[in-house]
């Protein structure tokens, strides 16, 4: 399946985490299959994938502190699975889980990213994983509550929710007087990527033939991979990229850089 950019590039700007959902209003069948569809499809590297689960989803989230953080009253979660002998495996998971979640917003649902407060093993034994793969990070979703409860906005306040670095803190190379349309608008997509904790750990580097994404940020991870962050912005970058008529190819790169995107001549 391609990207879909029409549907994904407005999604951006609309999604923010969401954790507590309205079981008064429970997802159609028809949706579940569309979601369930795009989590078989939407699948662009062999060793990272994503599968929809109906079933036991409150023992699959744990709380941060009690129940801080707590996903509650999610119909449904989606796991992100990787292999982990892929040497990209954070960055490729990160691109393809965010476009599923994506698609879940456009579909009008809410989702978080939840890397770091679920039980894995209780997610294997639902799906069943290889001996080399690993569930790297789930999302509940579902109708999120209409107006967001007090113990989300605590959250929001603790992950420092939805603010954003500007473009110039992030940015090194090419002057921006010089960069061509698609690149403001690939970076400013870039740039409202959600990562663990609302860390923001990527940096930009503009070049005469692309963009390469790096590591900008030091310091411990807590358990989650940067890369996994930086895969998310790797997806927002292309599909804006897409939506503004520039294609290209993504290239792997090693530590601190994670991948260059090469727009095709
Ligand atoms: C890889 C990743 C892991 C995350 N893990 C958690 C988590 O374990 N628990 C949680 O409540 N939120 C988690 N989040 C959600 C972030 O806190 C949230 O995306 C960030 O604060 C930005 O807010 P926004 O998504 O509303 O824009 C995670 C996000 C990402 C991208």
């Amino acid at each position: 399946m391609d990207i879909s950019f029409s549907g994904w590039h407005p999604a951006i700007e609309k999604r923010r985490s969401r954790r507590h959902f309205d079981p008064k209003s429970p997802v159609a069948p028809e949706v579940v299959a569309a979601l369930d569809k795009v989590c078989n499809q939407f699948a662009p590297f062999p060793h990272a994938r994503s599968r929809l689960v109906t079933e036991s989803v409150e023992n699959v989230f744990k709380g941060i502190i009690g129940s801080y953080g707590r996903v509650k009253g999610a119909p449904a979660f989606i796991a992100f699975i990787g292999d982990m002998d892929d040497p990209f495996v954070q960055e490729k998971v990160g691109y393809t889980g965010e476009g599923i979640i994506l698609e879940a917003t456009a579909l009008g649902l809410g989702t978080c990213w939840v890397a770091g407060f679920f039980r894995p093993e209780a997610v294997a034994s639902l799906i069943g994983v290889s001996d080399r793969e690993r569930v790297l990070a789930v999302t509940p979703v579902g109708y999120a509550r209409q107006s967001e409860s007090w113990e989300e906005r605590s959250m929001s306040r603790f992950g420092r929710s939805h603010n954003r670095q500007p473009l110039s803190k992030l940015v090194r190379g090419l002057p921006r007087e010089k960069w061509p349309d698609w690149v403001n608008v690939s970076l400013e997509a870039a740039r409202l990527a959600p990562s663990a904790a609302n860390r923001q750990p990527w940096g930009f580097d503009v070049q005469d033939d692309g963009i390469t994404v790096f590591v900008r940020t030091g310091g411990p991870e807590f358990n989650v991979s940067k890369r996994l962050d930086c895969g998310i912005a790797m997806l927002h970058l292309e599909v804006a990229a897409i939506d503004s008529g520039c294609k290209g190819e993504w290239e792997f790169l090693s530590s601190p850089q994670v991948a260059k995107f090469k727009i095709r001549s």
